[in-house]
């Protein structure tokens, strides 16, 4: 991969990320959104620098990965240039396609220990790993931040420094620091921060599918005079002022790996247990067998939503092997087998729910 490769990304449509999340955007979760959304590109769960560096066992845990994550990128967390430098340069002997340095994480042990968000105050040694990083490795870097501290005041000051050390691509989640994960994300400063740059800009923060993420993309003004995907680029300025270049979604995945998509396709109750069953089969392989007990939070997402469901939940937290999965998805099948097909349309989910109701007496 080029460093040129976001931009080009950029140039043909919005740019579709899933959002690097500990805990869930492991090769298996990647796998499961790539599947069903090819227009994904997966970010990973965020991984130590010094860590990949100091642990050949971490990076050999951690950086394999399947062809059909491609084009994976990387996030990873610290603060020296020099163990950044060189868990770039082992990241990309993987065969990866992208590097994304954290610098929004807002716990407390990670801010303490001056990584993450602390990296927006700290700015000399943000600018410094990031020029270490792309004079070391070929494949594009990128920095995943957020407004800012307290305010988004300092936020076109800092991400300027960024793309002159020789970042590819900003990301910003659009809360500060101090908000952390509270009050509704904001994408003003977001928007004002793309007119000042030459490199791609992703917003984050809230967007629930793509078509909420292709409308929040545009920058207001150009929200009259500019028609929506698949009638016209979005990456038009039809009032003059540059979009956004894409959306990261989080949160609104778990369970859904469809909202990245483009149709607005809804899955059907037989779609839905198919993937859950990859996710368990692909989770338990890549992580046994740590993994047979971290599908269970997974496999309780993809049912929620779905009235009478509490019986299956409570089975589901309770699985330890493929073959509990395979159990509970059999059942579900079989009890219902008259839901099997139906698509879940947002107008049909009162529908679906009596539906339901009335399957469980
Ligand atoms: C469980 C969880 C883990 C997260 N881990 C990371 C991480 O490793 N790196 C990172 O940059 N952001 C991390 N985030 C923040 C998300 O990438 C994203 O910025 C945030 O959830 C807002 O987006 P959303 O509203 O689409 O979820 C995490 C968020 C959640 C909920």
């Amino acid at each position: 991969m080029t460093k040129n490769f976001w931009k080009e990304l950029a140039a043909r449509g919005p740019i579709v990320a899933l959002a690097p999340m500990d805990g869930y955007c492991d090769s298996a979760y990647r796998q499961v959104c790539k599947t069903i959304a090819p227009n994904v590109i997966p970010f990973s769960e965020f991984y130590s620098a010094d860590g990949l560096v100091h642990s050949k066992d971490l990076a050999k845990r951690v950086l394999p990965h399947a062809d059909i994550e491609k084009p994976l990128i990387i996030q990873i967390f610290g603060k020296d240039p020099e163990k950044f430098r060189q868990a770039a340069i082992i990241i990309e002997s993987y065969g990866v396609s992208g590097i994304d340095i954290n610098m929004g994480c807002p716990a407390k042990k990670v801010v303490k220990s001056g990584h993450g968000s602390s990296l927006m105050i700290n700015r000399d040694t943000a600018f410094r790993i990031v020029e270490e990083m792309a004079k070391a490795v070929k494949i594009p870097i990128s920095v995943k931040t957020r407004l800012g501290w307290d305010n988004h005041d300092l936020l076109v000051d800092f991400c300027k420094g960024l793309e002159n050390a020789g970042a590819d691509l900003i990301s910003v989640h659009g809360r500060t620091y101090k908000q952390a994960f509270t009050g509704k994300a904001d994408f003003t400063g977001i928007y004002d921060l793309r007119q000042h740059l030459g490199i791609p800009v992703v917003a984050n923060g809230d967007i629930m599918g793509y078509a909420d993420g292709t409308r929040k993309i545009l920058h207001p003004a150009n929200r009259d005079t500019l028609v929506f995907p698949g009638e016209e680029s979005v990456l038009g300025t039809g009032g003059g002022w540059k979009n956004l270049d894409g959306f990261m979604i989080g949160r609104a995945s778990f369970g859904n790996p469809w909202c990245f998509l483009p149709d607005g396709h809804r899955p059907t109750l037989g779609e839905i247990l198919e993937i859950m069953e990859l996710h368990a089969r692909l989770l338990i392989e890549t992580k046994w067998p740590k993994g047979a007990l971290e599908i269970r939070k997974h496999l309780v997402q993809y049912l929620h939503g779905f009235p009478g469901v509490k019986e299956y939940r409570t089975r589901l937290v309770h699985t330890e092997s493929i073959d509990d999965v395979y159990g509970v998805t059999a059942d579900i099948r079989r009890e219902h087998a008259d839901l099997l097909g139906m698509p879940l349309e947002p107008a049909q989910e009162a529908a679906f729910a009596q539906a339901w109701d009335q399957c469980n007496g």
